[in-house]
């Protein structure tokens, strides 16, 4: 299928160079925008923001608004799955989870609500496609299984992930079956935010930097290609970016064996490397340092020329290293679009 002309997005996506390249920004609706903080402090709590689909469609489209970016994330949280499996999730100064301890518990999981639960999830999709301008791609997103489940096992964020690693190193077969939970219940819901409007779809493993070599092969990358295997078998078309925080040399092994049409690099990643190891394989997206968009000023204009003519040259989506920051000052992010954008 022929990506429309004026979707520069998904032009980048699908391996083609852009000039200027597309720009998004991970967690571009958030605390750093007063107007998703007046949502915020009607909505009730935090689920209940992205279990309501016309607020969470409305904190969508904000930073559209404002900084008419090539695209728009979904807003909602990589956390509704674990919700949805029936796992206690609330957000309190960063999620809190009821811990699943143990292969005892798998047996409670419940993977069929998992898509009912999310249908809130789903009408927001569908309100933001009719809304977004022509040239806007809608993103929809999933944690990966390995990610996820770090929340579900730690029971929150960790320092040391000794619970989770535990689990696998221990049990490698108990913990292998709420993975495979976790792929089978991803691959279902990225499949319907694609059924209801959503262009393309980021899996974030924001913890796979934690794990050694053959972990990472069997808890990251396995995982990430069976949910894009089940993606593409129905949508074939839709382009799939992995985002995984902290992977290192590991990208390149993602790049090559993930089947992801993208990959995003986190901002420790060296942009050479990056060019000559990764976008040899599929398109780029990275990875300015969020702190320097809090910075802002001369040094964040020098680094986002440097990004763009080291990787601008091949399919390459603009974005940060990691989520924006609470402190960023709105007027950075307008000042990175415009840099980008400057003709070269
Ligand atoms: O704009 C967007 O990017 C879309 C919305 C989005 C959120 N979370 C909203 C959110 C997305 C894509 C996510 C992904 C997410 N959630 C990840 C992967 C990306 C990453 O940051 O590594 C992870 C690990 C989570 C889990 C999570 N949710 C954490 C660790 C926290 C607490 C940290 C924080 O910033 O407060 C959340 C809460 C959360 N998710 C907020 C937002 C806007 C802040 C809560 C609030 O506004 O009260």
């Amino acid at each position: 299928m022929a990506v429309p002309e004026n979707k520069n997005l998904l032009r980048a996506l699908t391996r083609q160079t852009v000039t200027p390249p597309p720009v998004w920004l991970m967690r571009q609706a958030g605390r750093y925008l007063p107007e998703y903080r007046a949502v915020r402090a009607d909505a009730g709590s935090f689920l209940d923001l992205c279990y309501t689909p016309e607020l969470a469609a409305e904190v969508t489209l904000q930073p559209i608004r404002r900084f008419q970016l090539d695209g728009a994330i979904l807003f909602s949280d990589i956390l509704v799955v674990a919700d949805g499996l029936g796992r206690k999730v609330t957000f309190d100064e960063g999620p809190k989870l009821e811990p699943l301890r143990d292969a005892s518990e798998l047996e409670s999981l419940q993977p069929d609500r998992v898509c009912e639960r999310a249908a809130p999830v789903f009408e927001t999709v569908r309100r933001v496609r009719r809304e977004l301008p022509a040239n806007t791609t809608l993103i929809g997103f999933a944690g990966a299984p390995w990610t996820v489940a770090t929340y579900m096992v730690e029971g929150g964020g960790s320092r040391d992930f000794q619970r989770v690693k535990s689990w696998a190193y221990r049990a490698p077969e108990s913990f292998a079956r709420l993975i495979d939970v976790l792929v089978d219940v991803t691959s279902r819901y990225l499949n319907a935010q694609i059924g209801a409007g959503a262009e393309t779809v980021q899996l974030f493993d924001s913890w796979a930097g934690v794990l050694p070599e053959l972990p990472f092969r069997r808890w990251s990358l396995e995982p990430i290609r069976a949910v894009i295997a089940n993606v593409h078998a129905v949508h074939p078309e839709v382009p799939v970016i992995v985002f995984a925080r902290g992977a290192g040399a590991n990208y390149e092994m993602l790049a090559a064996e993930s089947g992801a049409d993208a990959i995003g690099i986190d901002a420790t990643t060296p942009l050479g490397w990056a060019r000559d190891h990764v976008q040899s394989r599929c398109a780029v997206q990275g990875n300015l340092d969020p702190a320097l968009l809090v910075a802002g000023g001369a040094a964040l204009d020098a680094e986002i020329d440097r990004i763009v003519a080291t990787l601008g040259r091949r399919p390459f989506v603009f974005n940060l290293g990691h989520g924006v920051l609470p402190e960023t000052p709105p007027e950075h992010v307008a000042q990175l679009v415009a840099r980008v954008r400057k003709p070269r």
